[in-house]
């Protein structure tokens, strides 16, 4: 069985980290979300994978290599524009061949995995396997209705009114009979190639496609507030270590890991949090669910439930909250006179000041 992992995508709801980074690399407890979904690969037992890649292309291919790392052997497919979910497995036809494939979306992350995925599939060898999980919000998501013995008997792309709670992960196996899907359908309102559609011609023409509903945790990372809440589901098992320096007028409590070559100086860090390699906490207060990457500088300042990006500095700021904080980012006080608020934004940031 191979894997194709869909990479491409513009992230514009993660604007403006998304400008200069792809939404599958933004971090989450300090690694990219897409890491989690390649382990998760290769814990089921996987080892080819075909990466979709598109305008983001080079970043991706500068983090994951030849998937070695992970154990895996990566191939790139370009795919010019992103077009949809079904067109990205139109054309992997070529890599895919005429194997079972795993479809894992790169943006998705999902607690425990996908093994009880592909055992299902391989136990029942249905035409097609779906994970389920109940959301509050339904409409934002693909949608399934089941019959009362549980098969799959409709399903919706983003339905105005969802006829179930149960939201489509993105992690899907598909048996070859998928090809003929993908070639059949039309473009969605939306001007892109839905899988939800190809799976629905699938259904119309009686073939088998089966559900597994997890109860365990997931989110499509595409937001801001789902990246921190998955941000701060992985600090809750986070295991913690003081590989740097901690002062002793500094105090941990809970689980903190602080990483090496970190250094924290006169702070109090409440956990479950993680202080990157190299980054430096002084006189701070670091608060619960909270990830700072490597190389940055936290002085003077109060920050909590956020995450920041690698090298970046805030000084003499209280309190940050519920933020995602990019990359080189600087965040410091104005000068007293005038009395103002001093700003260099990026293209669609959003800020939100409490005087
Ligand atoms: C895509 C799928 C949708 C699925 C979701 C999971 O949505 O089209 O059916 O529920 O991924 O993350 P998109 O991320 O393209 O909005």
């Amino acid at each position: 069985m191979k894997a194709l992992v869909l990479a491409g995508g513009s992230g514009t709801r993660l604007r403006p980290i998304t400008h200069t980074s792809a939404k599958q690399l933004v971090p989450i407890a300090n690694k990219p979300v897409l890491f989690y979904g390649l382990e998760a690969i290769a814990d089921a037992g996987i080892k080819d994978v075909g990466i979709v890649v598109g305008e983001t292309a080079a970043e991706i291919r500068e983090a994951v290599g030849d998937g070695s790392a992970f154990g895996l052997d990566v191939t790139y497919i370009a795919q010019p524009e992103p077009l949809g979910l079904a067109h990205a497995v139109l054309i992997a036809r070529e890599y895919l061949g005429d194997e079972d494939f795993l479809m894992y979306l790169g943006d998705n992350f999902i607690v425990g995995g996908i093994a009880p995925l592909v055992d299902e599939f391989r136990v029942h060898a249905p035409d097609a396997q779906l994970m389920l999980t109940r959301v509050k919000n339904p409409g934002a998501y693909g949608v399934a209705t089941l019959s009362a013995d549980g098969r799959v008997v409709a399903l919706a792309e983003k339905p105005e009114r969802p006829e179930s709670d149960l939201a489509v992960v993105g992690a899907y196996l598909f048996t070859p009979v998928v090809h003929e899907a993908v070639r059949a359908i039309a473009p969605s309102d939306r001007g892109e190639l839905e899988i939800t559609d190809a799976l629905q011609w699938l259904l119309d023409r009686g073939r088998d496609v089966r559900p597994t509903v997890v109860t365990g945790y997931w989110k499509d990372t595409g937001n801001v507030e789902d990246m921190l809440e998955a941000n701060r589901c992985v600090l809750e098992i986070l295991e913690p270590a003081v590989e740097g320096v901690v002062s002793a007028d500094s105090q941990l409590i809970g689980r903190v890991r602080v990483c090496a070559g970190a250094e924290v100086r006169g702070s109090r860090i409440v956990g479950p949090a993680l202080i990157g390699p190299g980054s430096v906490v002084t006189d701070s207060y670091v608060g619960p669910s909270t990830s700072i990457a490597e190389h940055c500088r936290i002085t003077d300042s109060e920050i909590e439930f956020s995450i920041v990006l690698g090298h970046s500095s805030i000084t003499g700021v209280r309190r940050v909250d519920a933020s995602l904080i990019g990359c080189h980012v600087e965040v410091a006080p104005a000068p007293r006179v005038p009395s103002s608020h001093r700003f260099v934004l990026g293209d669609h940031s959003k800020i939100r000041i409490s005087s």
